[in-house]
């Protein structure tokens, strides 16, 4: 039987309690061994029927980033600029056609989903959203700090990056050594009682 591991308060501490949000970052650039890293822990995160709808443009280079600086909201474009790395997280519309790969044990695992948009679109953001997650997890796991953004104007992106109109952004999360000069008291949370039901 597989013994079931507590982590450490340290790594509680790195994962959630001292995890912050940032908005400023630190000279430093986030290699691609680590990009890498940080994605091989991150899909490992549960998907309905591991179909694995996410998708993750690193946007890195200046070129790439002046590509992405006029579909952002105003208050979103400096700390954005200013980090290492912006991750698109995207979702694939044509996910299903991976589930023979990713799905083998149901061979007709792609016809739950092809030909039906509804159930594509709730499929890709709900198991795409929570990759979105698990990718920030992963990367403050290994050392790194994020912060999410939904201040950015969609269909700027999809047609600036996504042409073809198969992938979709969700969301974009700028990603680094953050800077925590100057950041403000966390903001409080509900409490067990307000959020949650033991029924
Ligand atoms: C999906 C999502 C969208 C967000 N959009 C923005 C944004 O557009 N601009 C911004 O400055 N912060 C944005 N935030 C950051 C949140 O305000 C922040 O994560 C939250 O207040 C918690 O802060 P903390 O992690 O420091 O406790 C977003 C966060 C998430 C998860």
């Amino acid at each position: 039987m597989t013994a079931h591991k507590i982590l450490e308060d340290d790594a509680l501490d790195a994962l959630f309690r001292e995890a912050r949000t940032f908005r400023a970052w630190q000279k430093r650039d986030v290699t691609d061994v680590l990009i890498k890293a940080v994605y091989d822990l991150a899909k490992l995160g549960p998907t309905a029927a591991n179909c694995s709808p996410a998708r993750f443009v690193f946007i890195q280079s200046a070129e790439a980033k002046e590509r992405l600086k006029p579909h952002l909201d105003k208050g979103n474009v400096d700390k954005t600029m200013s980090a290492p790395l912006t991750a698109i997280i995207a979702y694939d519309t044509q996910f299903y056609d991976f589930m023979p790969q990713l799905y083998p044990q149901s061979p007709h695992a792609r016809d739950w989903y092809a030909g039906k948009p509804a159930v594509i679109e709730e499929t890709a953001l709900r198991s795409g959203s929570l990759q979105g997650a698990y990718l920030m997890l992963a990367a403050r796991a290994l050392g790194l700090d994020c912060g999410p953004m939904s201040g950015f104007n969609k269909d700027g992106i999809n047609c600036e990056f996504f042409a073809d109109g198969r992938w979709k952004v969700n969301f974009l999360c700028n990603i680094g050594f953050g800077d925590a000069t100057g950041m403000p008291a966390r903001g409080p949370r509900l409490p067990f009682d307000q959020a949650c039901q033991i029924l």
